[in-house]
């Protein structure tokens, strides 16, 4: 059965939204130059227009983890799939993620990479969920702060669908 999808937050204003992002970035790194991780899958998207929009030199590189099975609810358990490949001792990171939910993918990919000894590790998130968050983090940069549903679209599915969605849409269950 398909089911029903209300569109909550539209390409135009997304475009606003990482424009903004952008420019704090372009700020606060320049003179710098950050290894940007994108977590896989969700935040491909959201990497792809972000970094066309930054005006200092970056290196991206992708992790992936899975934390979520194929439902809308967490498994607790991380578990990395794909580590980085670019040696990031002594480098500025900045972690780019799709939504932020209960934190724990965060966090853990936070400590995950803290343990190879980077200068700094910064969290960059499109989307954040109001929740009472089960592992304190700070998100660094955040572009929007969403209603506790499950949302897919641009990047984000729902058992790997609706990734290629260019707005974003709260599924109802
Ligand atoms: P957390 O570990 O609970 O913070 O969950 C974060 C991860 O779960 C994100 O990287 C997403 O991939 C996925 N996720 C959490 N909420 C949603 C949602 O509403 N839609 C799609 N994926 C989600
Ligand atoms: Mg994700």
């Amino acid at each position: 059965m398909d089911k029903k999808i209300k569109r909550l937050l539209g390409k135009a204003e997304i475009k606003k939204g990482i424009k903004k992002l952008a420019q704090k970035l372009n700020n606060d790194y320049r003179n710098k130059s950050p290894i940007i991780v994108c977590i896989l899958k969700g935040a491909f998207m959201f990497l792809a227009d972000l970094i066309r929009e930054l005006k200092i030199p970056v290196r991206i590189d992708f992790i992936s983890v899975s934390s979520y099975g194929d439902s809308s609810r967490t498994s607790g358990v991380v578990k990395i799939n794909k580590d980085i490949s670019i040696d990031i001792e002594g480098e500025d990171v900045l972690l780019v993620e799709d939504i932020v939910d209960t934190g724990l993918t965060l966090s853990y990919i936070f400590d995950f990479l803290r343990r190879k000894n980077p200068k700094s590790v910064k969290i960059c998130a499109l989307l954040e969920k109001r929740v009472k968050r089960s592992k304190k983090i700070k998100i660094d940069y955040r572009g929007f702060v969403v209603p506790n549903k499950y949302v897919i679209g641009y990047g984000l599915d729902f058992a790997e669908k609706h990734r290629n969605l260019s707005d974003i849409h709260v599924m109802e269950f």
